[in-house]
């Protein structure tokens, strides 16, 4: 199967609109080593013609326009996108729906949670339903029960079982469901070789562990370096475990949870504008690469 890294950054994009910190200023000045990123979405497909989203981010137009592979081909109106399939309701995740409008009907696959979240805490569905019907919502079956999608029929799919944290507009905010976030990991039946996706992972649970332990390819939370990071860069008080996010360095961090693994390819994603790994002449991105470990970046492609 084929993967395409629509977008590696996390919520705000880098640089951030609205941002002065030490990485977003350098890479708007160009004083820093380091690429721009949008948010955070990627696209799966086991032939290059038909592709899931997974995630439809508030840059989806953006991205559509750098990706050939996803533009229009047959027809006067088409698209390659077979669906999306989301992993929590987070406006970076969702806002895209909306610039999917003129597609619709489209398949979605959410959990019940972001269901009900899409329908009633940021009803986008709702009123999405108003263009050819909306989207056709398929509801993702727990971790025990693997899934299809319909124009992919040699991709398994499986949810996998993760703590993160429900989005700011929640009323489960700092009390998440089980379904407000999850991972994904998908399998090529033709090959047996799978991906794991996480780009939210404040927790991991003993499941998250043993799909992590199976995956070929491993895609997961790079979103901060430290838990303090937000207070350190003069940002406010929240942690990243208060946000759903392990930090990737330290103890118990995410490259702790790495190291044993044997996937090939281990991959973090979904990266805040505040993480020093966006700067590639930082410690921090040495201590990374000689790990192993990769950062994802805008249009990186995997093969799994
Ligand atoms: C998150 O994953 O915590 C989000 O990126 C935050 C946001 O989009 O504001
Ligand atoms: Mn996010
Ligand atoms: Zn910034």
């Amino acid at each position: 199967m084929q993967i395409c890294v629509l977008g590696s950054a996390a919520g705000g994009g880098f640089p951030q609109w609205n941002c002065n910190c030490e990485n977003c200023q350098g890479v708007r000045s160009g004083r820093l080593r380091a690429q721009s990123r949008t948010q955070s979405s990627i696209a799966v497909s086991e032939d290059g013609e038909h592709w899931l989203l997974i995630n439809a981010s508030p840059d989806i137009l953006t991205q559509l326009a750098a990706c050939p592979q996803l533009q229009p081909r047959h027809g006067l109106r088409g698209t390659p996108i077979v669906g999306v399939l989301l992993m929590d309701a987070q406006i970076d995740h969702v806002a895209g729906l909306m610039m999917l409008r003129e597609g619709c009907p489209l398949d979605l696959y959410l959990t019940q949670e972001v269901n009900e979240a899409l329908n009633n805490h940021l009803p986008l569905l709702r009123v999405l339903e108003h263009w050819n019907g909306g989207f056709d919502t398929q509801l993702i079956p727990d971790a025990s029960t693997s899934f299809g999608v319909d124009a992919l029929p040699n991709l398994v799919f499986q949810r996998v079982p993760l703590t993160s944290n429900a989005p700011p507009y929640s009323p489960r905010r700092h009390r998440p469901a089980p379904g407000d976030s999850i991972g994904l990991f998908v399998t090529d039946r033709r090959s047996q070789r799978s991906v794991l996706y996480a780009p939210g992972l404040g927790e991991p649970l003993a499941q998250t562990m043993s799909f992590m332990a199976q995956a070929d390819v491993i895609m997961v939370d790079g979103t901060f370096w430290t838990d303090d990071e937000m207070g350190k860069t003069g940002l406010g008080h929240r942690t990243a475990r208060s946000m759903g996010h392990l930090p990737v360095s330290g103890e118990g961090g995410i490259l702790s949870l790495l190291r044993p693994l044997k996937a090939e390819r281990k991959v973090l994603i979904h990266i805040n504008n505040t993480n020093p790994i966006l700067d590639e002449d930082s410690p921090a991105r040495k201590e990374v690469k000689n790990q192993g470990i990769e950062v994802a970046f805008d249009g990186m492609m995997i093969e799994v």
